[in-house]
Order: structure tokens, then sequence, then C-alpha cells
């Protein structure tokens, strides 16, 4: 019976090399500082090893036939996001070491490289040596969770933030992807840059090219003046596109070569230029869905899903909702200077079990209406049951809600001032033609309101 000591064994390592004589030098090296070595000469065994070895950084060579070194890396990051990898190369090719840093290499090194410089890249992204900066810069203090899932989801993403590799972030609306990404951004060592946000659904095709990329004077109707657009305005920081999945096709074959490129050509501009930026997308979409329909380029999805963050739906994670209620609930209290109010036990476990479509944005909606509307300190269960929209059956349409409230309103307004119509047009802000019509649309009789009750 052997115990497994995976606190005391050394750090395991796996080399990746086609060249038999720098792996044999790499791993005598390694063995001399007592790590634990494995050794491949190709990146389809280093695949293979990965599951079984399990080890702990991997070190690999960037040019090799078959698979080279960043079709490694992206695999190895597709799989295991969190796993260092340090990549060798022979000639210190700038956009190569661009790219492998957005594809979640730790390091590049370029050859012929020294043993020390190596090592101390070893122990350094082993965590072993004694300045771990990690754990001290505060990561999302403004997500507010119990649940382990959501531990875990902040735990990589923690372990993510550090670097420049590329990350994705989905789940369904209102869970939290923006914030999620921005914690990331604020966690990096680009925090003291800028975190650009772009919707891509919300701005119209014609406009999203330059929006982005910028824009020459006169490179189509309208274009007034040079434009540096949201690349260029992200510089040195993180950009972060957001529903993702709504780009029209033609634009993601461009967003494609960017990414590929690390360079920009703004509109009608001959030249492109260099980019830094770091670059966080997020969707609600089911984007492996869309690119089987053909509606996402399945090699911009890939290029994009580096790291993939998926953020449960709040009711996957009922543990968080009290803990989220509350927190919302002393906020609210706090903003408007009133003591703090708290729901009843029927009105929480009601909530704790709802279905929450809108995620936490709805649960922040629902928290604000029953704050302001009631006016005890206990919030009971009927009036969650209206924030929650439960009272009405499923939502309706804004149109339909809008016409039950202005019955309700004329019908309160009318009560009022006992069937008066000019001084329900004159409290309504409207005149008295107009207030007819108002009535007429709802077929409301103003002489109803005049009669004593009971009669
Ligand atoms: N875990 C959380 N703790 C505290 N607040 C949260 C949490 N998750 C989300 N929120 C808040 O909920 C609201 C919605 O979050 P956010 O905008 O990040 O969601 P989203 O997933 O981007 O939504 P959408 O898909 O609609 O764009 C924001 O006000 C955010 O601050
Ligand atoms: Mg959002």
């Amino acid at each position: 019976m052997t115990s497994d000591n995976s606190t005391t064994r050394q750090p395991r390592i796996l080399v990746v090399d086609d060249d038999s004589d720098v792996l044999a030098l790499l791993a005598k090296w390694l063995k001399d500082e007592k790590f634990d070595v494995v050794t491949v000469s190709s990146g389809k065994d280093a695949l293979a090893q990965i599951g079984i070895t399990r080890p702990d950084l991997v070190l690999t060579d960037l040019v090799m036939d078959e698979m080279d070194g960043m079709a490694l890396l992206s695999e190895i990051h597709r799989q295991k996001p969190l796993l260092p990898v340090i990549m060798l190369s022979g000639q210190a090719k700038i956009p190569d070491a661009v790219k492998a840093t957005h594809l979640g290499s730790s390091a590049f090194l370029t050859k012929p490289v020294e043993k020390d410089e190596l090592i101390e890249q070893i122990r350094k992204h082993l965590h072993l040596s004694g300045d771990n900066s990690n754990g001290k810069i505060p990561f999302g203090e403004d997500i507010i969770y119990r649940s382990s899932v959501m531990a875990e989801l902040i735990e990589q993403s923690r372990a993510v933030a550090d670097s420049d590799i590329t990350v994705f972030i989905t789940g369904e609306t209102g869970t939290g992807k923006e914030i999620l990404a921005k914690a990331i951004h604020d966690a990096s060592p680009r925090r003291d840059r800028p975190f650009i946000g772009v919707n891509c659904g919300a701005i119209p095709e014609q406009l999203l090219e330059s929006e982005l990329f910028g824009h020459e004077k006169g490179a189509f109707t309208g274009a007034m003046t040079q434009h540096d657009g949201l690349f260029k305005a992200a510089d040195g920081g993180t950009l972060f596109l957001d529903e993702i999945g709504d780009m029209p096709l033609d634009l993601q074959v461009k967003l494609l070569r960017v990414l590929q490129d690390f360079q920009v050509r703004p509109v009608g501009s001959v030249r492109s230029v260099p980019i830094n930026v770091r670059i966080i997308s997020a969707t609600h979409n089911n984007l492996e869905q869309a690119v089987k329909e053909g509606t996402f380029r399945a090699d911009l999805y890939y290029r994009l899903k580096v790291v993939p963050l998926s953020i449960p739906a709040l009711r996957e994670r009922p543990e968080d909702i009290e803990l989220l209620l509350d927190y919302y609930l002393e906020r609210f209290s706090r903003k408007r200077g009133e003591p703090k109010k708290s729901f009843s036990p029927e009105a929480l476990s009601h909530l704790i079990s709802a279905p929450w479509p809108g995620n936490v944005r709805q649960l922040i909606n629902v928290v604000d209406l029953c704050a302001t509307m009631n006016k005890t300190d206990i919030i009971p269960l009927s009036m969650v049951q209206k924030a929650l929209g439960e009272e009405e059956g499923d939502l309706r349409t804004l149109k339909d809600a809008k016409h039950s409230f202005e019955r309700d309103y004329l019908i309160s307004v009318l009560q009022l001032t006992k069937g008066q119509v000019a001084s329900s047009a004159r409290i309504a802000g409207r005149n008295r033609t107009e207030f007819y019509k108002l009535l007429n649309a709802h077929n409301i009789d103003p002489a109803d309101f005049r009669k004593p009750p009971g009669n």
C-alpha cells in the first residue's frame, strides 16, 4: 500500500522538445534541482502525459514538427486552464511572445536559455519562490457568494487574473459576467490602465468595425475626423467584448485577424498599428450551438475560449441567495439612510426557491422594490410575490403592464377626486381633452366615482 504524499512530493515537470539533445540537457538541469521530470518529444505525447502523470508545470519548445508549442499551449489551456506552461523559443519574436501570453503561457524564454533563469521562472510559476505577491491583491471584493461552485470559479478567476491570458465568460443574463471581468482586470498587472467594455450586440453593424478598430478621416460618409477605436483606447488595459455572440460574421473574421496578429487596421487606413490589450469576452448565448449552426466562427471561438469561465445561474446556487439579499438590503438602506429591513421567514424561503430567470440583477430589483414599497421593517411573503411578479402569473409584456398600470392609476385619481375630471386631469398633468381620451381608452366613466358608495 502506498500513500499519496502529494503534499511532500517534488513538483513534477513535463518537458516537451523534439530535439533529443535539448531534451536531455533540460531534464538534467531539472533533476539537479530535485524536480520530478517527465520528458516527451511531441505535443501529442505531451497531451497524453498530462492526463496520466499530472505534471505541475509544462516546459515546451515553440517550434516542433506536427503540433507546435502554440497549438499545444491552446490545447493545454482548453483542458487545464490553470496548469502553468513555460515556452522556449529559438528566436526572440515579439509577436510570438505576445501570442503565447494571450494563449496563456506563464513565461516565454528565448534560447539559449540560462539554467539559473529557467529554474527561477519555474520556481516562480510553481509559486515556490519566497515572494508570492499573488495572494496580496484582493480579488472581486464586491462579488458576494457562499456556494462552493462560486468559490471554485473565483479561485480560477483569481489564478488567471495575473497574466494576459484570454478569458471567456459565459452565464445567463444578470449572473455577473461583467463584474467578474472587471474583477479580473482589477487584479491584473493592467489594473492601472483602462478597462473598456463594448456591447457587440448594441452597436449597429456598420459602426461596430470603426468603433473597435478606429477609422481615418474621410474613411466613409460621416467620418469627419480620425477616430482611434476601442482597441486603441484600451491600450495597456483590458478590452471587454460583451455579447460577443452577437458579432456579425464578417466582423468576426476581422477580429480573428486582430487576435492572431495583435495589430489593428483602422477603417480606411493602409497601415496596421500594434495593439496591447488583454481580451475578455462574454456571452449569454450558447456559442457551441452557434458554431454548429454556422453563425459563429469556430476558429474565433477557440481563440477566445482559452480560459472558459462559466457562471452558474442563481437557481443553481441557492446558498448564495440569502447572502445576496442581505447584502443588497443593507446597501439599499444605507443609501436611503433608513433602518435595515428584513424578510419574513416565509418570504425568505420563497425567495430562496424562486427560479430567478434574471439572476442577480433581478434579485437586486426585487430587493429595491420590496424595500421601497414596504412601509414596515419586516417584508412579508405577499410583497415578495408581488415584486417577483407572481401575482399576475407569468411576466407580462411592457405594453400590457403599462396599460394595467395606467388603468389602476386613473381609477385611484378618480377615487381621490370623487370623479372630478378637471382636478383629476390636473393631478395627472394632462389637459381635460387628453384626460377624457385616456378614460375612453380604458372604458372608465367618471360618473361612477361621483356616486356615494353603496348606492
Ligand atoms: N455575486 C454577486 N455579488 C454581488 N453583486 C452581483 C453578483 N453578481 C452580479 N451582481 C450584480 O448584479 C448585476 C448584474 O451583474 P452583471 O452586469 O455583471 O451581469 P451580466 O451577466 O453581465 O448580465 P447581462 O447578461 O445582462 O449583461 C450588477 O449590478 C452586479 O453588480
Ligand atoms: Mg453584462
